[in-house]
């Protein structure tokens, strides 16, 4: 009979994650040391007056046991899907059954709207189990709500309650681990036993700094996206007749594109950070691109590879203008025109702007314009997945391109594809430092349950390292969060951690990039490879491996 499941995830089924040393024995054998608390904000000492001025923790071998068991602990994945999300449940189910087999677990539907609508599904082992190691967070669903009006944290409160939860595992990125936050220091306020941890998930690789050196799926998503992109790199220069043009997923911050292009080197990468301190405008981006055009096209090499982030299209000054322009509009447009079709609302819209702002938004192709008045998240994020930066780039290339043809200044052709990666490798089955890495975060995460410390985030250190060597550590929510003006209102947000063109990784980007404009200096990294040799199955991101050896 055929089987329900490819060979490789019945291969990689039987991959055992790995633990760090200091975790091997259980958590019953780990006590936590205290360091110093960081320095907050008034606003977060105000704001969080039960959770901030707490210590960070390292989880170090030692007697246990943890004072509290046995345990009944929910869990809920939260925002986009990020490879190794089951690794960090199945760690929770076996840190929780190794330290006393009557715990449980249950898992809420659908996000954090489950834990509002109290739908949930209880996790046994053996519910769990042929999840390990696969990419996905289709064992529960996963959503973007923000919890925040009062009534949706009592109802938070009575879900965990009714189910006399001992902790609740925030599996997410900056919004949700604000979210976590937030109930953390609300429970404590109603004296609510259930502990509050979160997890470091997200492909952008922008929940990081304070004690955090990753989030978890960047390093399976990113190998994903250099994969195709090496693909597209070598199909560009087998056929010398296409520029392909990719924009990456990332959000705000640049670290996949920055990641992709060290693992394949393509002839032009955009930075939105560098863009942002430059204050390159649209036009600079675009003669700088045509530049490279011209300069291959002279060299006998009509082709070329040019990666996009998307959010680079925020950090344009002219766009991040009209972006901030249109926030305000869209928040004074009324009925007829907010339900108006697409090209009418369009139309409407551009009536109501400021002469600088309008010249902008007139002059952007029509899907652009489209896409520039869709809503922001709930969490007042732009969605910048949804707009096609890298298909304006080709437009005014191509114009540009048409201009010195008409004057006899270039030699070849310009023809350019399109594509858009992000959801291609948010659901990858984990690398294994991802499958490590997430598996690790499961046993810290049911560790601070059983320690009973709410308003963490679990966190591993080391990780450019071997597993063995990692350490288990984890950070005050409360010291990550800083106020930002969200849909008008100044809130408590975990900020993104954005590109340091200061940085290691950037650097390393930018002493090279010269010579991959005009050679051929592509690198094919191909596909991610879960069994061989440490150097092609066993490393984490470069970025990581960057960051650690500049210390
Ligand atoms: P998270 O921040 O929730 O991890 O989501 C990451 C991401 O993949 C972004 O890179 C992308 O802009 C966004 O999600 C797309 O959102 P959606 O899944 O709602 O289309």
């Amino acid at each position: 009979m055929a089987s329900d499941v490819s060979p490789l995830e019945e291969a990689r089924l039987a991959y055992r994650p790995q633990l760090p040393a200091a975790l091997r024995t259980g958590i019953a054998q780990v006590t936590l040391e205290e360091r110093d608390p960081a320095a907050l904000a008034v606003a977060i000492r105000e704001r969080f007056p039960h959770t901030s001025g707490r210590p960070a923790l390292r989880l170090v071998p030692g007697t246990g046991p943890p004072p509290r068991g046995p345990l009944r602990v929910g869990v809920v994945l939260s925002g986009g899907q990020a490879p190794g999300g089951h690794n960090v449940i199945l760690g929770l189910v076996d840190a929780l059954a190794g330290f006393d087999p009557t715990s449980s677990v249950v898992g809420f539907l659908g996000g954090p709207k489950g834990i509002l609508t109290s739908e949930y599904r209880e996790l046994p082992r053996a519910a769990v189990e042929p999840y390990r190691n696969t990419g996905g967070f289709d064992l529960l669903g996963s959503g973007r709500d923000k919890i925040e009006t009062p009534e949706q944290l009592e109802t938070c409160t009575e879900a965990c309650r009714a189910l006399a939860l001992g902790g609740l595992v925030v599996v997410g990125g900056d919004d949700s681990n604000t979210n976590a936050a937030i109930l953390a220091e609300h429970f404590l306020a109603q004296g609510l036993g259930t502990v509050v941890v979160g997890v470091p998930k997200t492909i952008d690789g922008d929940m990081k700094g304070g004690g955090i050196e990753a989030s978890f799926g960047f390093d399976t998503a990113t190998k994903v996206y250099a994969e195709l992109v090496g693909n597209i790199a070598r199909d560009a220069r087998s056929a010398g007749k296409y520029w392909h043009f990719v924009r990456l997923m990332g959000r705000s911050a640049s670290h996949v594109t920055l990641e992709c292009a060290l693992r394949t080197r393509p002839n032009v990468t955009w930075i939105a950070e560098e863009v942002e301190e430059r204050g390159q405008t649209l036009a600079e981006i675009v003669e700088r691109i045509a530049e490279v055009v011209r300069r291959r096209a002279e060299a006998g090499r009509s082709y070329g590879v040019c990666l996009v982030p998307e959010g680079l299209i925020e950090f344009v000054p002219e766009m991040r203008a009209l972006m901030t322009a249109l926030d305000a509009v869209l928040d004074r447009e009324v009925g007829a025109s907010h339900g108006a079709a697409p090209a009418e609302r369009v139309a409407s819209v551009s009536g109501l702007l400021g002469a600088s702002a309008r010249a902008t938004f007139d002059s952007l192709p029509a899907p652009i314009r489209e896409q520039l008045l869709l809503d922001s998240d709930s969490h007042g994020n732009v969605q910048v997945s949804k707009i096609d930066t890298e298909a304006l780039l080709v437009e005014r290339v191509e114009a540009r391109v048409r201009a010195w043809k008409a004057e006899g200044r270039f030699p070849g052709a310009f023809h350019a594809q399109t594509h858009f990666f992000g959801y291609e490798g948010r659901c990858a089955a984990p690398s294994n430092f991802d499958a490590d890495y997430t598996y690790t975060l499961g046993h810290v995460a049911a560790a601070l349950v059983a320690f009973d410390r709410t308003g963490y985030v679990a966190a591993v250190q080391g990780l450019a390292g071997s597993v063995e060597r990692w350490s288990a550590s984890a950070v005050p929510l409360t010291s990550l969060l800083g106020m930002e003006l969200r849909k008008g209102r100044s809130v408590p947000v975990i900020g993104k951690a954005l590109v340091r063109t200061d940085g290691p990784v950037f650097h390393a980007f930018a002493r090279e990039r010269e010579r991959w404009a005009i050679e051929d200096a592509y690198l094919y990294p191909g596909a991610i490879q879960y069994f061989g040799p440490p150097e092609v199955a066993g490393r984490g991101p470069l970025s990581l491996a960057l960051e650690s050896a500049s210390g």
